[in-house]
């Protein structure tokens, strides 16, 4: 494993991670993006922004929009981000991505661009595209390509999109002279599927999510509802074949983790207290996550300040970049 220290003068990479404010984070975000990027803020120069003008490609309700948003800033305060290590700000804070965004569509074709495996398969499933969800990789190598990001940690379905951008980046540097990184995709193995309560893919879409910050109640009639086949608790069971251990692998800790495993091999652990297992631990891990989001809930002002600072330090230091971006395309 190499490390993503630089060589030289052990400057930290900077490393960018965008997400949409589509809806409440569920487990599987938590564990497949969430976390993995907050744990990234030490060993990098960290960058996540909200992608508020990637959510307009599917989102039209002015007021529902800026819940959105509002809640996700809510969502990764309380998770950990920490603004004091991270650049924290909303994208749609730097209009200078759209302008770039203008550029780099001057400088792709349109199969090249039909190539996105996101974007066909909204289509084959009838999604009517508008021309902002077809620019959607366009945008995106304008939000990682604008403040030279290096490392961009990513879900393997948005890895075709960091590709494009290395291309885009690639093809401006020959046009115009070197400009811009050509930024790396960063996937972290282990946790990058996390499955739902009936072993798929945990997904919004399925329908088969445990939500984060959902109440009491929501979290449990999920927990009790992960599918499970029908032996008895004194049966012996595989738990590498059950949805409830697979999420314990994720949440309970050992020794516990150990016993369990054990109560499934010999039998004498039924699904039912296997659950409720899961469930005390799940809202043990949960809990000081809930007591920060509420903190900021209720201190609009100090979460108002957090964004406006990322805002202007990610501000200030894309104003340049695009100064020198306008001069060498002839536009300055
Ligand atoms: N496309 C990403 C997603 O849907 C969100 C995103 C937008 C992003 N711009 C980005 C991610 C830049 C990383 C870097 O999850």
């Amino acid at each position: 494993m190499f490390s993503f220290m630089e060589r030289n003068n052990n400057r930290k990479k900077i490393a960018l991670s965008g997400i949409k404010p589509t809806g409440s984070p569920h487990l599987g975000n938590y564990f497949g993006m969430l976390k993995p990027t907050i744990d990234m803020q030490d060993e990098f120069n960290m960058y996540i922004f909200i992608a508020d003008f990637h959510a307009m490609t599917t989102m039209h309700d002015k007021n529902e929009l800026k819940l959105s948003i509002h809640n996700l800033i809510l969502d990764y305060l309380a998770i950990g981000l920490d603004p004091e290590k991270t650049i924290f700000y909303r994208q749609s804070s730097i209009p200078e991505v759209t302008e770039l965004a203008w550029m780099f569509n001057c400088l792709v074709t349109v199969p090249w661009l039909e190539r996105a495996h996101a974007f066909k398969d909204r289509v084959a499933r009838g999604v009517d595209a508008s021309v902002g969800l077809f620019d959607y990789p366009i945008l995106m190598a304008a939000d990682i390509l604008l403040p030279q990001a290096e490392v961009i940690p990513v879900g393997r379905d948005q890895i075709q999109h960091v590709e494009m951008a290395r291309e885009i980046a690639r093809k401006f540097n020959n046009i115009y002279g070197e400009t811009f990184v050509e930024p790396s995709e960063y996937i972290k193995e282990e946790v990058a599927v996390v499955p739902g309560i009936d072993g798929d893919k945990m997904s919004k879409s399925y329908g088969n999510i445990i939500p984060l910050f959902g109440t009491d109640k929501e979290i449990k009639k999920a927990i009790m509802g992960i599918i499970t086949d029908s032996k008895k608790p004194e049966e012996k069971k595989n738990p590498e074949d059950c949805n409830v251990f697979a999420l314990h692998k994720l949440i309970t800790s050992e020794p516990q983790l150990s016993e369990i495993k054990k109560g499934y091999e010999d039998g004498g652990l039924g699904y039912g207290d296997s659950k409720k297992i899961l469930l005390e631990n799940y809202l043990e891990l949960i809990e000081p996550m809930r007591k920060k989001r509420k903190y900021y809930e209720e201190n609009p002002g100090i979460v108002r300040q957090i964004i406006d600072e990322g805002n202007r330090k990610v501000q200030k230091i894309v104003k340049s970049k695009m100064k020198e971006i306008r001069e060498k395309v002839g536009l300055i």
